[in-house]
């Protein structure tokens, strides 16, 4: 078994004590399969270190895997991390043209930091190692890597959406993207539908062609493309639900709810989420239902991320106040339609508080997958589950057909889907979590990491044309 060398712009690298609190499905969903596995894990410590350019990493060990990480200076982070990355990439991804602000100085700064991090990892490679490359910071890295002589099987996976040609064209550099992706072995998707517009934006564009199978041909490198939708740790997360309520967080959350019905929302604060649609939304399902004022609390779970991203920070205060203006509205001497919470909480504790609610809100305006969706499924009583109310247009719709699916634009439809979760009979309550269990169980997060990882390590290129 070759070593597995999981490369990513986000490494929660374990306190001492060995616990990390994270918000964010990829550190999630790479711990829980890098555990299993074991192998390197590089990239960002996350920490800021004035002038200085990178130029050493910390290495540290913990269990099977061993953390490299290299600090960033103030200017890579303004210009590849809050400036190209999530100013440019991760808005256009997310089909938000209007969000999008491209700079060349920006995205000169994170070609910089893509060769900086090549130049740090190719001396810590063995010549069999299969090397794993996570999400839109990180496109570069194998053509800079194969600039520097690594022979290596390369892999990419792009966890967030995929947009279509028309989108994707609007990005001055999109050429160089896609030229960047093609130096991998193996481009992993969350869905077909992000293979399919990844396909459209090669061939429609001109960079490239489909050869047959998964296979195309694109600058003159043969690779694959294909759809690895991503899972959670499922029985772990069973396990930690069965346990949830001796979480203190969750034991004094139900006792603060005296026996009102809870409706759960966990997010980064990001636009993507549809945190404010959803916030309408429930503040619509109060003012049309007379008898859930009073008797349902909303919890919306929100850690700050990304602040030093203007947009980031607009939407911080555009939320705060509309849950106050919600909540000055609707509320009373003894009850606050929406409690908002701006910190990141346990796994654990929101095992206990998905287990708790009557219903999930996961309404995403676009996201690669979701995995609160999973886990607000994986986290309830068999005997008496909550319901999952879920965005059409998140990557898990695909998957979770016992939700009740919503167009999140659609304020009337998504109040009405909370007041159906809520008053739902337990037999279909029961019958909708029973169809998406098994699936949630086969499909978890070793099941991805190993289906991504067989295709990487055998992958043999066609021989022939037009296979
Ligand atoms: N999460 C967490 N604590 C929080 C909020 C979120 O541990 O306070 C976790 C959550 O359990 C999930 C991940 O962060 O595993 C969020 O992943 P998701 O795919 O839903 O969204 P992303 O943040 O990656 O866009
Ligand atoms: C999404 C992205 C990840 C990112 C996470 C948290 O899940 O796909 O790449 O790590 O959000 O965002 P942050 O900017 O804090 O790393």
């Amino acid at each position: 078994m070759p070593r597995l060398v999981v490369v990513s712009n986000r490494v929660p690298v374990p306190s001492p004590k060995g616990s990390t609190a994270t918000a964010g499905g990829l550190a999630v969903a790479l711990e829980a399969a890098l555990k299993s596995h074991g192998g390197l894990w590089f990239g960002w410590s996350g920490k800021t270190s004035g002038d200085r350019e990178i130029e050493w990493l910390e290495i540290r060990d913990f269990g099977n895997v061993t953390y490299a990480v290299a600090d960033l200076n103030r200017r890579d982070v303004d210009e590849y991390y809050a400036g190209f990355a999530n100013r440019a990439l991760w808005p256009l991804c997310h089909y938000r043209l209007d969000l999008t602000d491209f700079s060349r100085k920006d995205m000169a700064g994170y070609f910089r930091v893509n060769r900086s991090f090549a130049r740090l990892l190719a001396p810590l490679l063995r010549p069999d190692d299969l090397i794993w490359v996570h999400d839109y910071h990180l496109i570069p890295l194998a053509a800079e890597l194969r600039h520097m002589g690594v022979k290596n099987r390369i892999g990419y996976f792009h966890h967030i959406p995929w947009p279509p040609a028309d989108v994707l064209s609007t990005l001055p550099v999109h050429d160089t993207i896609m030229r960047g992706l093609a130096a991998y072995d193996l481009v992993g998707l969350q869905t077909d539908y992000d293979v399919e517009n990844f396909a459209g934006c090669m061939v429609r564009e001109g960079f490239g062609r489909a050869l047959g199978g998964n296979w195309y041909e694109s600058y003159g490198h043969r690779f694959q493309v294909g759809a690895f939708p991503i899972g959670i740790d499922t029985d772990i997360f069973v396990q930690m639900a069965e346990e949830g309520l001796k979480n203190p967080i969750a034991k004094r959350t139900k006792e603060s709810l005296n026996d009102r019905d809870l409706v759960i929302g966990v997010d980064r604060l990001d636009y993507s989420k549809g945190i404010g649609q959803r916030i309408e939304a429930f503040s619509r399902f109060i003012e049309m239902s007379p008898s859930a004022k009073g008797h349902v609390t909303f919890l919306q779970i929100t850690p700050k991320s990304r602040s030093e991203v203007p947009e980031y920070a607009d939407m911080q205060k555009e939320i705060a106040e509309l849950t106050g203006r919600v909540n000055g509205q609707l509320g009373d001497v003894d009850w606050v339609p929406i409690r908002y919470v701006n910190k990141t909480v346990s796994r654990a504790a929101l095992a206990g508080l998905y287990r708790i609610a009557r219903a999930g809100l996961v309404t995403p305006l676009r996201d690669g997958m979701n995995l609160v969706a999973k886990e607000f499924v994986a986290a309830q009583d068999p005997n008496d589950p909550g319901v999952l109310v879920l965005s059409r247009f998140a990557g898990a719709a695909r998957e979770m057909d016992g939700a009740l699916i919503v167009n999140p634009y659609d304020t009337e439809a998504t109040a009405n889907a909370i007041g159906r979760a809520i008053s739902m009979p337990v037999e279909a309550r029961r019958e909708r979590y029973n169809s998406m269990m098994p699936k949630l169980r086969e499909h978890d997060v070793a099941a991805w990491c190993r289906s991504y990882l067989d295709v990487l390590s055998q992958a043999t290129e066609p021989q022939s044309e037009g296979l």
